[in-house]
């Protein structure tokens, strides 16, 4: 087969700009050549003279000879206006961006069809795992059930770090930003939406959903205090922050981002680190699990890689479960277990969003309840005080239609 020339157009020169340009000159075999790289600041040092550069967009997209635009900026805005000017121009667009992908899904796609070219990103989700193919190819004919991962690098590092090694949250969050794992803006990690923005686009590829990210529950790990960092000690567990998308009992979606506690022996349990890891449950393969770097500039260099590989051989995403005739729904009817912990002498009336408490547990300095709640009443009080914390409890991914105290439809329950 004859493989496609690349003349690529870089925007960013950032991490993972860097890792690029080092990656594909230690791989010679790819018919690939970057003409031109495009970068903001003209005075920032960089790792290459200043001369490699141009500050001018159009220098790459209105650029004929570059078939092929890899935007790896930080700036979400600025990356949607490059990529659909690209699209337009009919250029081939590998990105990483999440946050642009996941909020702009539906112009993407039409703009991809519109003009007929590829847009691919597997950068954009688990970095070096191989996840938005595996998806939107292998899944096609085994029905999955349900998709949950540790997506974030820096969140599953500061977890670590806090956890295992007793640095502080601000020590652990400085050494992945150093790592250049974290985004320019650490509380889109820290506070879970670029799990969010990730959950997104592995929702539209695993079960052919197109959501808007707001529409998301989404809790990061910003919240979480000594009470819980305790009782995961006191009962062999580990804090991780879990993307999670399930059929459940009507048929339907439901997907949200949450810490949880993670027992010993779990999968998720060995995931650490700057690690991302990936569950698939499906009805007749049992469960498939995936796992490798989350973040980094060569494990994410090393998925852009592979998209300009793919590229060369004409790939393109079909988005075949979007268009099938399956049509899910997203939705929130969905119970879930947590351990809430609350300020003790200021106690939310938080009886009436529990469907039911379990155990209940103050002492001189905190206050816990545990319990299952829904996820939509779980987001209102999550919102109404800053004092909660909420952490998914179990992890036995069992789904089940039980019916509830409070409410008459048939929920699943994630226990
Ligand atoms: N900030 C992201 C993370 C980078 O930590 O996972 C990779 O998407």
């Amino acid at each position: 087969m004859n493989r496609k020339q690349l003349n690529i157009g870089l925007f960013g020169f950032g991490c993972v700009g860097y890792g690029l340009y080092q990656v594909l000159k230690e791989t010679p075999g790819l018919k690939t050549t970057i003409k031109t790289i495009v970068v903001k600041h003209p005075g920032k040092a960089r790792a290459i003279s200043p001369g490699h550069f141009s500050y001018d967009r159009n220098a790459i997209l209105d650029d004929p000879e570059i078939n092929v635009v890899v935007e790896l900026i930080d700036d979400a805005d600025a990356a949607f206006e490059i990529v659909s000017r690209a699209l337009k121009n009919g250029k081939a667009v590998v990105t990483a961006n999440k946050k642009m992908i996941a909020e702009h899904f539906d112009e993407l796609l039409r703009l991809q069809r519109a003009y007929d070219v590829p847009l691919l990103y597997e950068a954009a989700c688990c970095a070096s795992i191989p996840i938005i193919r595996n998806l939107e190819e292998y899944y096609n004919n085994d029905m999955l059930q349900s998709i949950e991962g540790i997506v974030n690098g820096s969140t599953n590092y500061i977890l670590d770090k806090t956890s295992e090694e007793h640095l502080s949250y601000s020590e652990a969050l400085t050494l992945a930003q150093e790592k250049g794992y974290a985004e320019s803006d650490p509380t889109l990690d820290t506070k879970g939406f670029d799990a969010k923005y990730k959950l997104t686009i592995l929702l539209a590829h695993a079960f052919g959903l197109s959501v808007d990210p707001s529409d998301i529950v989404h809790i990061g790990i910003d919240r979480i205090g000594e009470l819980e960092l305790a009782y995961a000690r006191e009962k062999n567990m580990k804090i991780k922050l879990i993307a999670h998308a399930s059929k459940n009992a009507a048929g339907n979606i439901s997907a949200y981002v949450l810490p949880k506690f993670v027992p010993e022996g779990h999968k998720f349990s060995s995931v650490d680190g700057v690690f991302n890891g990936v569950i698939a449950q499906t009805s007749f393969a049992d469960t498939q699990f995936f796992v490798g770097r989350g973040a980094g500039a060569y494990p994410t260099a090393s998925a852009v890689l592979s998209d300009l590989s793919a590229l060369t051989y004409d790939y393109r995403y079909e988005y075949k479960k979007l268009t099938g005739n399956e049509q899910l729904e997203h939705n929130e009817h969905i119970l879930l277990k947590v351990f809430f912990r609350h300020d003790k002498d200021v106690k939310p009336a938080y009886g009436h969003y529990f469907d039911s408490i379990e155990e209940s547990y103050t002492n001189a300095n905190h206050a816990y309840v545990t319990g299952y709640i829904s996820l939509k009443n779980l987001a209102e009080l999550y919102r109404n005080d800053e004092g909660h914390s909420f952490i998914q409890l179990d992890h036995a991914a069992r789904i089940d239609t039980k019916k509830t105290k409070k409410e008459e439809s048939a929920y699943a329950i994630i226990e």
